[in-house]
């Protein structure tokens, strides 16, 4: 091996840059072998759009958000749009358009850094001849093949700064403060942060909820004397009956902003039925920005260094991951068998409803 090629694809998140730079100073220094960072995920893959990445490059971006490569999740080799025809999109596959692009870069292993979908393009590449190692990636923590994602930790850390805020507002006003974090179908951040934050109310897609147990929890408070309430919701909360919001946003609902997020519509209800004045913030993509936490940075940079031991052993078609504490690998296919969901009965849950939380079950 010569050359190794990186990419990040789907949605950014913090930690991407502390992977680049491992790979990347790895296969300089230890390997002595060339980087091609390949722009903007996939689509630099299918346009042709790469640079050599040199230590200039990968210097002093340890700390900083985001990805120096830019990312997308738009652009996926297996369905990408190839013309229009009656004012439609014409998809087609261009993924040996794309393989052929690599080799004209002179990428001898491709690393691809990224969720579920990324990763299954990887994979899907791989299945074709490519030789790639996955990094798996993403702010919500719902990638089975690993204890935990670099990303998580910052968002984390971010959602329960905000709780810690709305803490103090919600007590001075004698408010219900709702916080609506991230997750997608799973609710690692609600619960993490939640739990950490000291909320009163956590609801998370897996847990079905009611109107009436959360209505019980405000007022069992409030006969306490504590006038306010603090509740997180992840974004993929199911409303009683099933709906989830975001999954409508997925579908590029025209009438999104009418809709407002789940954490809007609960508000409503629970000042309707409850009585008592709501507010809510959507922390939206705040959670993905800013600078990693030091446990994102070390995770980034453990995934980075094992990612080009594999490209370099030749154990292609395996993605990094952390099981029990260690460092090591898994096929990549198996990272895209299943999401990982929060068990109802797992000890953190039972641990937040020791302590008085509500999960409104
Ligand atoms: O998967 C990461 C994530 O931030 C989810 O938590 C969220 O639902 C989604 O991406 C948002 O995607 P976008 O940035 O495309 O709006």
């Amino acid at each position: 091996i010569k050359r190794l090629g990186i990419l990040t694809g789907g949605g950014d998140c913090p930690g991407l840059n502390a992977v680049i730079r491992a790979v990347a100073k790895t296969a300089l220094y230890r390997y002595e072998i060339e980087v091609v960072g390949i722009m903007d995920g996939y689509g630099g893959v299918i346009e042709s759009r790469s640079m050599i990445l040199e230590d200039h490059h990968v210097s002093g971006i340890l700390h900083r958000g985001g990805t120096i490569l830019g990312t997308t999740n738009r652009d996926n080799p297996f369905r990408y749009p190839v013309g229009e025809k009656d004012g439609q999109t014409v998809w087609g596959d261009v993924s040996d358009k794309a393989i052929a692009n690599l080799e004209k870069m002179g990428v001898d292993v491709l690393v691809a850094v990224g969720g579920d979908g990324s990763l299954f393009i990887g994979n899907e590449l791989y299945k074709k001849g490519v030789p790639v190692v996955g990094i798996p990636k993403t702010i919500d923590n719902d990638l089975s093949a690993t204890d935990v994602t670099f990303g998580f930790d910052t968002a984390l850390n971010t959602a329960t700064d905000a709780i810690d805020k709305l803490h103090t507002t919600a007590e001075s006003h004698h408010r219900v403060m709702i916080l609506e974090v991230m997750g997608r179908d799973a609710g690692w951040i609600a619960l993490h942060s939640g739990t950490a934050g000291g909320a009163d109310v956590i609801l998370i897609p897996e847990i079905d909820f009611s109107y009436e147990a959360i209505c019980q929890k405000i007022s069992a408070r409030q006969q306490k004397g504590k006038k306010f309430s603090i509740m997180v919701v992840a974004e993929g909360a199911k409303l009683p009956g099933g709906e989830q919001i975001y999954q409508e946003e997925r579908k590029d609902n025209p009438h999104l902003s009418k809709l407002g997020g789940v954490g809007n519509v609960i508000g409503d209800e629970i000042q309707r039925r409850c009585g008592v004045e709501t507010r809510v913030t959507v922390l939206g993509h705040l959670q993905r920005g800013g600078t990693p936490t030091p446990f994102d940075r070390i995770l980034g940079t453990r995934f980075g260094v094992k990612a080009a031991e594999l490209a370099m052993n030749g154990e292609f078609g395996q993605m990094t991951c952390l099981c029990s504490g260690e460092i090591q690998s898994v096929p990549l296919s198996d990272a895209v068998k299943e999401q990982k969901l929060i068990q109802a009965d797992s000890e953190l849950v039972r641990a937040a409803k020791s302590v008085g939380v509500s999960f409104g079950d």
